[in-house]
C-alpha cells in the first residue's frame, strides 16, 4: 500500500479541500455514507482565539491525494479534581474501507493522534465489533460500554401502535428495544410509571438559560473532584460545546433553595430535515449532558425528565456511565436498552485513570462527550440509530 510516495499526515488546510472532497466522493461511491468535513476551518469547536476546547482535522496525505483523515478535539479534563489537557480521537475514515491496500492507514491514523496528545479517549465508535473499536483495541485501549436508557412515555399508544411505528425506522427501533428489553417488562414499566408520581420537591427550581455563567463556574468546581474522569463543564466550556447561535439543545439550571445544584442540556426536536425522515411523527427528547455532584444526579434528571415530558416527548433517551447518573434515570422510570456507545481510552490516559478509580465507577461520560452537541451534519440521528439495528443481543 502507499507505494508510489511516502504518506505523511498533515493538519487539513485550504490547499486540501479538493482532495478531501474527491475521498468523500471515493467512498461514496464505494458505498460507503461516512463523510469527513470539507472546510478546513471546523464550524464546530474551532481553533479560535485561545478557545481551551477545539477540533482540528487531520489528513493522511499520499501525494496529493487523501487516503484517511481524522478529528482530533483538544480540551481540558477532570481526574479527580486535578485539571489535564487531553485529546478525543474520532471520525477516523480511511480509504482502506473501500480498498484493502490501504489496510494500515487506520493504524497510522490512531498513532498519529497518540503521538501528538497521549492522553487520548474515544467515545461512541459504533459499538465492540466495529472497525475502529477492535483498532483501538488492538493498540491496547480499555473500553466499557456507556449504558443506553430509554423511557416510551405514551407507553399504551405505543404499544397500540406497533404495527405502524414498525413502518418507520426509528419505530423499528424501538421494537428491538422493547424486545430486548422484554415488552412484558416494558408494559409493566409503563403501567407502574402511570401511578408513579414526581417526588416534588417545592424549593427545586428549573430555569432554562441562554448560557452558563458565574454559577455554572462554581457548581463545575464543587462536583469536579468527585469524579475520576469528567470533562470541563464550567461556564465557558459549555457556551462553546453547545453554541448558543444554533443550539438545538437547551439548558437548563436546576436550583435548589436559590441555589444551583445542576445543569442538564437536553433535546427534543430533531436536529435537521434528514432525522424527520427516521422519527416521523415520534418525538425523540434527549438528555444530552449534565453537570451536578453524583448526589444531586436524581434530581436533576428527574427535573430534564420532566421537562422533556411536559413538553410532550413521546420517547426519551440518555447514555449515561457513572453509577449515580444511571440509578436517576431507573428511578425516573427508563429501561436499559442495548447499546453500542463506547468509552476507551488510550494506555496513557487508562494508567492515570487506574491509579485513582481501577473499576472506573466514578467516571462521567454520556453523549455530551461525543460529537452529539455538534450542530452540523455530523450529529444526525442516524448515529443514534444504527446501534439499534446491530446492537440488539448480549
Ligand atoms: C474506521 C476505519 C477508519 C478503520 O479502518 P480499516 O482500514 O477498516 O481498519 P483496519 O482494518 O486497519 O483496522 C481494524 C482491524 O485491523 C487491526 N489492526 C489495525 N492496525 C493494527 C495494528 N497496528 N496492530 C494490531 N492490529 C491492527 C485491528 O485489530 C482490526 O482487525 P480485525 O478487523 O481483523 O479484528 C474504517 O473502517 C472507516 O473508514 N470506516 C468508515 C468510517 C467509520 O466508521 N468511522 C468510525 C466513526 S466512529
Amino acid at each position: 500500500m502507499l507505494s508510489h510516495s511516502k504518506p505523511r499526515i498533515e493538519p487539513f488546510g485550504p490547499q486540501h479541500v479538493a482532495a478531501v472532497r474527491a475521498f468523500n466522493q471515493r467512498l461514496g461511491a464505494g458505498g460507503i455514507s461516512w463523510r469527513f468535513p470539507e472546510r478546513w476551518v471546523p464550524d464546530w469547536l474551532p481553533n479560535v482565539d485561545g478557545a481551551r476546547v477545539y477540533q482540528e482535522f487531520f489528513l493522511l496525505l499520499e501525494g496529493e491525494d487523501v487516503r484517511g483523515a481524522y478529528a482530533l478535539k483538544h480540551q481540558d479534563v477532570s481526574l479527580s479534581g486535578e485539571i489535564q489537557r487531553v485529546g478525543s480521537f474520532y471520525l477516523p475514515l480511511s480509504e482502506g474501507v473501500i480498498n484493502p491496500a490501504y489496510g494500515l492507514v487506520a493504524s497510522r491514523l490512531l498513532q498519529d493522534a497518540m503521538r501528538r496528545v497521549p492522553l487520548l479517549y474515544s467515545v461512541g465508535m459504533g459499538g465492540r465489533g466495529t472497525q475502529v473499536a477492535r483498532l483501538v483495541r488492538a493498540m491496547g485501549w480499555p473500553m466499557q460500554v456507556v449504558p443506553f436508557y430509554f423511557k416510551v412515555r405514551h407507553g399504551s399508544r405505543f404499544l397500540r401502535e406497533v404495527r405502524y411505528l414498525r413502518r418507520g425506522r426509528w419505530g423499528a427501533a424501538l421494537l428491538d428495544l422493547a424486545a430486548a428489553s422484554g415488552i412484558g417488562a416494558l408494559a409493566a414499566r409503563v403501567a407502574d410509571l402511570a401511578l408513579t408520581r414526581w417526588r416534588t420537591d417545592p424549593a427545586v427550581h428549573v430555569d432554562a438559560v441562554d448560557e452558563g455563567g458565574d454559577w455554572l463556574d462554581a457548581l463545575w468546581r464543587s462536583c469536579a473532584a468527585r469524579y475520576s474522569f469528567a470533562a470541563v463543564r464550567d461556564g465557558g466550556t459549555l457556551d462553546q460545546v453547545y453554541p448558543a447561535p444554533e443550539r438545538n439543545s437547551r439548558l437548563l439550571r436546576i436550583s435548589r433553595g436559590g441555589h444551583a445544584i445542576g445543569l442538564a442540556v437536553v433535546r427534543d426536536a430533531p436536529t435537521s430535515f434528514r432525522d424527520s425522515k427516521y422519527f416521523g411523527d415520534l418525538q425523540v427528547g434527549t438528555i444530552v449532558d449534565g453537570v451536578a455532584a453524583p448526589d444531586h444526579a436524581d434530581v436533576v434528571v428527574e427535573r430534564a425528565t420532566r421537562q422533556l415530558e411536559e413538553r410532550g416527548v413521546d420517547l426519551l433517551v440518555s447514555n449515561q456511565l457513572h453509577p449515580a447518573w444511571r440509578t436517576a434515570l431507573r428511578r425516573a422510570g427508563f429501561i436499559r436498552g442495548p447499546s453500542n456507545f463506547l468509552f476507551a481510552t488510550s494506555p496513557a490516559l487508562a494508567q492515570r485513570l487506574r491509579a485513582r478509580d481501577p473499576l472506573w465507577r466514578a467516571v462521567h461520560v454520556n453523549r455530551g462527550d461525543g460529537d452529539a452537541p455538534w450542530p452540523g451534519d455530523r450529529a444526525t440521528l442516524e448515529n443514534w440509530h444504527e446501534p439499534f439495528s446491530s446492537g440488539i443481543g448480549p
